[in-house]
């Protein structure tokens, strides 16, 4: 097993996206820029989406024009990777003209939750990333891909590994760089996780393979833990613990960066990731978003 991860930032997208409280744009620049001066390479800054289905994510342009103009003064460091999601060519548009080098496609395994979601079929959506993909060669943008509702759907239950698989292969095909696999409503247990990754690296280079677990049952950390067993070593995680699916009933956050950071490195793998700055920033952001964040590393610290 390799002794180092990569921690991929959710918290300023999928992790407010869910937030009462709607941050305004400097505040979103301020979250960031805690994040990588804690180490963060690699963040999710936010969402091309329509502001009528997600209003928290309305801004984002404003977000990684003032974020690149930090990284240009040399506020902070210039390694920092940023990526946004983008749900088709309209939000694809917006992604070039905002300057990221890096967008993120998702599809849902469900088609409950894709119509839920982005209102259309997931054939639809596979339709709609070819022109994305296209803009994406044009203008040398990466694509990372997402697949939703790998393990359960909020409407349809269990979600077959069969159709998981090929939605993966479908994904992998398109040619994104790597392939995020999302347990959207925090609903999978270790025995799944084992089973399904064994088989997706039968079709989809291990490299190229993240695990993106939200913690509705408490099962995330056990679940990134059998899947790094397994060779996986990219996991998408949220400062506190913040957010969840909006389309997703019930859906609570991402697994908290902190828990996962202090689960690596008491196993020595690195993660280039400053603990105790991660849980400097929690009680800030628990203010902003007037409620305590549900990580428990960041809560409560860790012994000194
Ligand atoms: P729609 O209403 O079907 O769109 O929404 P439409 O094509 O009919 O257009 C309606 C209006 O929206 C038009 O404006 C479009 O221009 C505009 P009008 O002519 O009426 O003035 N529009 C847009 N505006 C801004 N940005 C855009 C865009 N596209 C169209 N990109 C749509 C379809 C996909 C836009 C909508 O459903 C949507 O934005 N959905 C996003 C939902 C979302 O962000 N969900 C959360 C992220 S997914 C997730 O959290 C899971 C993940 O974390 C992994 C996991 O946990 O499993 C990734
Ligand atoms: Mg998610």
């Amino acid at each position: 097993m390799k002794k180092s991860v990569v921690i991929v930032e959710m918290g300023l997208r999928d992790g407010l996206q869910n937030e009462k409280t709607v941050l305004d744009a400097d505040t979103r620049v301020e979250f960031a820029r805690r994040l990588i001066l804690a180490g963060t390479k690699r963040v999710e800054i936010g969402a091309f989406v329509s502001p009528t289905w997600v209003p928290q994510m309305a801004g984002t342009a404003e977000v990684v024009q003032k974020t690149f103009a930090l990284v240009k003064s040399g506020s902070i460091p210039k390694k920092t990777e940023f990526s946004v999601l983008v749900p088709n060519e309209r939000g694809m548009m917006d992604a070039i003209a905002s300057g990221v080098k890096e967008v993120a496609i998702f599809a849902a395994c469900s088609e409950s939750f894709s119509l839920k979601n982005i209102n259309c079929s997931i054939d639809e959506s596979f339709k709609r990333f070819e022109p994305v993909m296209a803009l994406a060669k044009k203008h040398k943008i990466k694509v990372r891909g997402y697949l939703s509702t790998c393990f359960g759907c909020p409407f349809e239950g269990r979600v077959s590994e069969a159709k998981v698989v090929k939605l993966a292969q479908r994904m992998h095909k398109l040619g994104v760089y790597e392939l995020s696999i999302g347990d959207t409503i925090g609903v999978a247990d270790v025995g799944q996780v084992e089973s399904l990754f064994r088989k997706l690296k039968k079709v989809v280079p291990v490299k190229k393979l993240a695990g993106h677990f939200h913690d509705t049952r408490g099962q995330a950390l056990a679940n990134i833990l059998a899947a790094y067993k397994l060779g996986i070593n990219v996991f998408d995680t949220s400062l506190g613990g913040l957010g969840g699916c909006p389309y997703a009933p019930g859906a609570t956050g991402n697994v908290a960066t902190e828990d996962v950071v202090y689960m690596f490195h008491g196993m020595g793998v690195k993660t280039g990731l400053n603990l105790d700055k991660l849980i400097e920033i929690n009680p800030w952001m628990a203010e902003k978003i007037q409620h305590p964040l549900p990580s428990k590393v960041g809560k409560v610290g860790r012994l000194k």
